[in-house]
């Protein structure tokens, strides 16, 4: 399974100080993407506990643990926009990777959350700022379409497409010290990709279910990245497809 900005969450991992044997909760954790990429830094006496509502991506992160022989790590459904329970406690680290965006109330997840990290555990987020991009997309029909198609389909879920820019405020109001937040933005140029047809392979059920397309076969998945490659090739254009926020904060 594709796992979108691996690179850049491992820059985060490693300036968020995770060591071997920490125990980590992996807070909205999807298939686990986050918690395999962790499990290479905290060892086998480590211990990653993943929580998430989507049951199927539940599953799927308890198969490849299963697959990959790795016994330290768990994962359970469970809704984090309530004030939720655990059966763990005292983490030295959380992570969040593109979920606050997602959240009704993000700072009342996170004052939930930092329930049951130890005092003066670690806080990594990274979510994405949509609000400004993309940057530099004239003159390039395909990508602007299904850019378009991804944007109605967040609008529709009701995404903060503001997120990077309020991470600090909302770590703060909920009992946070931020200890550093940057920005990185990521680029495409004609060689790089951009991944925007394996979104929309994703993506192509939630298009469905809101109505931003009538039916699958609009999206033309089967042509759809190397319709964009040459699109891109064509134009020798270089633009900004998202803008990633990063923040490491600690529970005071
Ligand atoms: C874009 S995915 C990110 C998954 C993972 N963090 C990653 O980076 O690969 C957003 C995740 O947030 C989860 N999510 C959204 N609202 C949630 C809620 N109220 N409780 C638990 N998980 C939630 C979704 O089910 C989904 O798996």
């Amino acid at each position: 399974m594709a796992n979108i900005g691996e690179d850049t969450t491992r820059k985060l991992i490693e300036s968020g100080e995770i060591k071997p044997g920490m125990k980590i909760l992996d807070l909205g954790c999807g298939a686990g993407n986050v918690s395999f990429l962790l499990s290479d830094y905290i060892g086998a006496d480590g211990i990653i506990v993943g929580i998430d509502s989507n049951e199927k991506a539940i599953e799927r992160a308890k198969e490849r643990s299963k697959e990959l022989g790795l016994s330290n790590l768990y994962f359970c459904v469970g809704d984090i926009t309530q004030d939720f329970k655990m059966e763990h406690s005292n983490f030295d680290a959380i992570i969040v990777r593109r979920v606050l965006m997602y959240l009704p109330n993000p700072q009342n997840t996170i004052a939930a959350a930092i329930k049951y990290l130890k005092p003066n555990g670690i806080f990594l987020a990274q979510e994405n700022n949509i609000s400004q991009t993309p940057i530099g997309l004239e003159s390039m029909p395909q990508h602007k379409r299904i850019n378009d198609l991804i944007r109605e389909t967040l609008e529709k879920e009701n995404v903060n497409f503001n997120m990077g820019i309020e991470l600090n405020t909302i770590l703060t109001n909920s009992g946070l010290k931020v200890e550093k937040l940057w920005a990185e933005a990521i680029v495409s140029t004609p060689n790089q990709h951009t991944n925007w047809a394996f979104l929309a392979q994703n993506m192509k059920e939630r298009m469905l279910s809101h109505n931003v397309i009538n039916d699958v076969s609009e999206l033309e998945l089967e042509t759809l990245d190397a319709r964009l490659t040459k699109e891109r090739m064509e134009n020798k254009r270089t633009f900004i497809t998202d803008l990633v926020f990063y923040a490491i904060a600690r529970k005071a």
